[in-house]
């Protein structure tokens, strides 16, 4: 069976495996955990997963920063699972979702290690580097329109 994307309900027993995701893929490498965050923000964020035999493997959050504007954030994929395509999958439907809600721009902060993941799906780097969870990111966007994501 394949990798599937969804979008999760937050109140789906899964968010606790999108939860254990971030953790093991985005925190613990770094010697950090999110028990140490305020999540609540995650509350207005559109959570998509991946999944393989009913293990999520995969997720991404959107979370609508204004009118036009959503930010992708908390991109990850297990080990495992990577440079398979299920990153680009995950994008791609959160572009579809944003496009299809009407916005127009996705935001995101690209860890510097996983630019080239992110410039491989047109998103253009903009700015100076910056310091989040104590390594090198930029800011990077990309302009949505329903022809290019359809
Ligand atoms: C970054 C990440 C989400 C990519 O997921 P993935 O499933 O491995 O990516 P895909 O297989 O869909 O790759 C899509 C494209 O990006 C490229 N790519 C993937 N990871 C890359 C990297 N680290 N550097 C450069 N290019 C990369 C692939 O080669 C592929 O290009 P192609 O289609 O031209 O061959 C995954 O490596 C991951 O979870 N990393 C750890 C957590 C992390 O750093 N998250 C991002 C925080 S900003």
């Amino acid at each position: 069976m394949g990798v599937s994307v969804s979008i999760m309900d937050q109140s789906s027993p899964k968010y606790q495996q999108v939860w254990d995701l971030r953790e093991a893929m985005l925190r613990t490498p770094l010697g950090l955990s999110l028990k140490n965050e305020d999540l609540s923000r995650d509350n207005i964020n559109t959570v998509f997963i991946a999944e393989l035999d009913e293990k999520v493997v995969g997720c991404v959050l959107m979370e609508p920063k204004n009118a036009e504007t959503v930010q992708l954030r908390a991109m990850a994929v297990y080990n495992e699972q990577q440079g398979k395509g299920v990153g680009r999958l995950l994008v791609q439907a959160l572009e579809q979702h944003a496009a299809r809600s009407g916005y127009k721009k996705i935001i995101l902060h690209a860890r510097k290690v996983v630019l080239g993941f992110y410039k491989s799906m047109d998103y253009q780097q903009v700015g100076e580097e910056f310091v989040e969870v104590g390594i090198p990111h930029y800011h990077m966007e990309k302009a949505l329109n329903l022809d290019s994501v359809d």
